[in-house]
Formats: C-alpha cells, structure tokens, sequence
C-alpha cells in the first residue's frame, strides 16, 4: 500500500482553510441522532453502507484511520469525519471528500489503490444527497442463514475488501473472489480472523463483527465454504 505525499495535495493544502472555516458548519451534528430503525431496503444508512466503505477502503492503518490520520483526515468515525472539516452536510457536494473521490487525475484520486466502484460512489452520492446524516440501522441477522451469496459474499465485500482486494492485499490477504475467500476460510485464517484468535489480529481492525454475523460466517466455513 502506498500512500505518496504526491497524491495528496488537495487535502494538504486546503486543510488549513478548512479548519478555519468548520465552525460554520459545526452545529449540524449536535442535533440528536435519529433514533435507530430497522433497515430498509433501497435506504441508505451510515451505519450499514457508509461506515464500513469509508473504514475498509480510507480508514486502514497507515492511511485515515485514528492513528495515522494522514493530513489530518480520521475517517474512523462519524464524529471524525465530520471533525475533519472536509465534509460540509450544508453543501456536502463541494467539499474535499466528495472532489477526492472523483478526481480524474490519479494522482490526487482516493483511495490511491484505485477508485471506488460506481456502486460505492453511488451509495455515497444518495447518503450526501440527504445532508449526510447519522443515519443507523438495525440489520436483521439470522444465525440460520449462512449461504455464500446470500450471507457471506456481501458481508466480505463491505466489510474485508477495501483492505483486502488484489491492489491493497493488507497481511498478504485478497478475499476479491470465492475461491480466495475459500482458500483463507479452509486453510482456517478467515476464522482465526474473524475471532481475533490463534495469534491473528481481529479483523477488521477496530470494527470487529457483530456476534450474529460472526457465526454466520463461522457456520458457514464448518459447512466446508460452499458456494451456494
Ligand atoms: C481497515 C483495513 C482492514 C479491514 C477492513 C480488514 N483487514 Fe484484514 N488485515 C488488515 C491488515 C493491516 C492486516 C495485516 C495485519 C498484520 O500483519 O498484523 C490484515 C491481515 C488479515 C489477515 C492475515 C492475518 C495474518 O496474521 O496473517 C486475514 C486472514 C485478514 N486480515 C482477514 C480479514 C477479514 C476476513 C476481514 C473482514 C471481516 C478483514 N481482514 C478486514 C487490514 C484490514
């Protein structure tokens, strides 16, 4: 993973400017959060959509995550992103984190490993159209469901392969396919990372899976991986 001072002027220089001028927009978030809801399909929610991309696609170690912070940017968090003075939910189009995301200049496009497929830019669109919000939501999870498409292949996509994909390959790891994801689940790695256990770090780092979700995955690599 690379991480060039080079491709990153924008949020370099303008950083200044922009911790001058947060103020403006710092009330937004002291509003109360909404209340949680159950998660509806078509809905796009920070917590479900938003947090996990920005974690495992900016938020890795080395680049956005609490201890780098790199130019100053924590996208660990709702409250850091807001803090970084890079989004404006007033006018969430015409700020940094929008304009790095679509730079066509690779240079000082984010992530620097290669840009976010049209399917995450749009989620992230649709969230900024409605000013960004805090929005959370409760997803149903059922310990009985546990099929590869169903189940296990979106939870690997949104949570694992920003970190893990054939660019970035943290710890030597790309889960971007079903047979990668097979080999690390049969060779017992994905367990031991999902579990934090056998001396693996917790994966994904900092934002360990919800216990359900957890034994989804752990039912489903006891049932040999399947590809069903
Ligand atoms: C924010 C980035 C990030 C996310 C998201 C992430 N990982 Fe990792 N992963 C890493 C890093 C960094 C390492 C290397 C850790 C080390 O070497 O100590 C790693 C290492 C691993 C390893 C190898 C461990 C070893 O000791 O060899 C596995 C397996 C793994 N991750 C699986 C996963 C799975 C499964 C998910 C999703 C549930 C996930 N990771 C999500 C960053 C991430």
């Amino acid at each position: 993973m690379s991480m060039s001072k080079k491709g990153m002027p924008t949020w370099l220089n303008l950083s200044g400017i922009l911790v001058l001028t947060s103020g403006f927009w710092a009330c937004k978030h002291d509003l109360p959060e909404p209340p949680p809801e159950n998660c509806q399909e078509g809905k796009v929610y920070y917590s479900k959509d938003i947090a996990p991309l920005l974690l495992s696609n900016c938020g890795m170690p080395g680049c956005h995550d609490a201890a780098t912070s790199a130019d100053g940017v924590n996208l660990s968090s709702y409250e850091e992103l807001m803090n970084s003075g890079i989004l404006n939910p007033n006018a969430p189009f015409n700020g940094d984190f929008w304009e790095v995301l679509n730079e066509s200049d690779p240079d000082k496009r984010m992530p620097p490993s290669g840009p976010l497929s049209v399917a995450q830019l749009n989620l992230i669109q649709q969230w900024l159209s409605e000013g960004a919000p805090n929005s959370i939501c409760t997803e149903g999870c059922d310990t009985s469901q546990f099929t590869w498409t169903g189940v296990v292949q979106p939870l690997i996509q949104s949570k694992c392969q920003g970190c893990h994909n054939a660019s970035t390959q943290n710890g030597g790891i790309n889960l971007a396919s079903y047979s990668l994801v097979k080999t690390q689940a049969l060779n017992g790695m994905l367990n031991k990372a999902i579990a934090g256990s056998g001396g693996v770090q917790l994966m994904p780092p900092g934002n360990p899976l919800p216990s359900c979700q957890l034994s989804q995955i752990q039912s489903w690599i006891a049932a040999g991986a399947p590809e069903n």
